[in-house]
């Protein structure tokens, strides 16, 4: 039997039995593959902090099943208490990272069947227990069918990409958009992992990303296991492989599109845009409709999470390789004009500019497909 790639794990997983939380321990990729059990309020708060889970849809995905663990933890005996510490945990994981709207849609949709389950059971027959239990069954589902649901999701937002390449294309990519940042396909690799299953041949150039490496760590070492044509580069050399003529298209993530399209994504994206319109390539967004922000009117309403200097000074390294107090900005985001996107490809297929007109109509496809697919 082949030996277990990267790809062979479950990016978020749950214990039902034990009720705990399975994730990788993404900080300590490609070196050591260490999956880590969570249940503690504050360690899975920590653990999308510190990245160990990371990627819009993964925390999204974890957030949801963090909330259901918290939840099946709270002692009452009443439901209006039982929201309330429900609300509490909601509110508390939500705070764990600010720009990825994923994480605070799925805790509203976890939200949204606990307030539901209570609305429904407030004349009921029942006593407490049986309406506890009918509340967590109702939120184990809901978090069970984020994760299912985001691999369909990936899935097709890798056939709509697909089909704007050809065999032997160059792409080029930046942090990590792939399937450890989801829980199967990624969003911008899902195109060429489904091209290599029909024979495409891609030459991926995966951009390093400072200043946490998610493209030398995570990117070059996925597709790598899946035994893609990938070449690693430092952040700055983006710009000489697209004059080269050795990338036809770009394909990223996004933690947050607002609704005229500006999109952040790991900070350098829009540098990286910036050069793509420079020479010609298409630049293309892969954005689940979770993490497009209708209520967002543009970039610059998006908040941009800040991050610790050290990240810049001294991980990685060493030693020290900046000196000692020097000042450090350190955003983990930027924000890509919409007028440097060619398309953002969503599981309802690809807006183009004018972007607004073009996620109303995507919503609505959405809406009439039913609840979630
Ligand atoms: O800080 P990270 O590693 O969570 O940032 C991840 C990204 O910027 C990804 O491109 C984005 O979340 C999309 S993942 C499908």
């Amino acid at each position: 039997m082949a030996d277990k790639t990267i790809l062979d794990y479950e990016t978020v997983d749950i214990d039902l039995e034990k009720k705990e939380l399975i994730i990788i321990d993404q900080t300590k990729l490609p070196g050591k593959t260490e999956l880590i059990r969570l249940s503690e309020a504050k360690d899975i708060w920590d653990a999308i902090y510190l990245l160990k889970v990371r990627g819009a849809p993964a925390i999204g995905v974890a957030a949801a099943m963090g909330l259901y663990i918290l939840a099946c933890k709270i002692v009452t005996d009443s439901l209006d208490e039982f929201y309330e510490e429900f609300v509490k945990c909601k509110d508390y994981l939500d705070s764990s990272r600010p720009t990825a709207v994923n994480l605070h849609w799925a805790l509203e949709r976890m939200d949204e069947v606990a307030k539901g389950e209570i609305l429904s059971l407030k004349n009921s027959n029942y006593n407490y227990a049986q309406e506890e239990a009918i509340i967590l069954k109702a939120l184990e589902k809901e978090c069970l069918l984020i994760k299912e649901e985001d691999i369909w999701v990936c899935r097709t937002i890798g056939e709509y990409g697909l089909s704007l390449l050809k065999p032997g294309d160059g792409i080029l990519t930046h942090c990590n958009a792939g399937q450890l940042a989801t829980c199967k396909y990624g969003t911008a690799t899902a195109p060429i992992y489904l091209g290599t299953e029909q024979g495409y041949n891609f030459k991926v150039f995966a951009d390093e990303t400072r200043p946490l490496l998610q493209g030398a760590r995570l990117t070059a070492y996925e597709l790598m296991s899946a035994g893609v044509d990938v070449t690693l580069i430092c952040d700055n050399t983006s710009g000489m492989v697209m004059k080269n003529g050795w990338v036809q298209a770009v394909f990223v993530g996004c933690d947050r599109v607002a609704a005229n399209g500006d999109t952040a994504n790991k900070i350098g994206t829009s540098m990286v845009a910036t050069l793509a319109k420079r020479y010609n390539v298409p630049f293309y967004v892969c954005a689940p409709t979770s993490t497009i922000d209708m209520s967002t009117p543009t970039g610059d309403e998006i908040h941009i999470e800040e991050r610790k200097s050290e990240e810049v000074t001294e991980m990685w390294y060493e030693e020290r390789m900046a000196p000692a107090g020097v000042k450090v900005f350190n955003p983990a985001f930027d924000v890509t004009d919409n007028d440097l996107i060619t398309g953002i490809i969503t599981e309802y297929g690809i807006a183009r500019a004018p972007f607004t007109q073009d996620f109303i109509d995507i919503f609505k496809r959405k809406e009439e497909a039913g609840y979630g697919k």
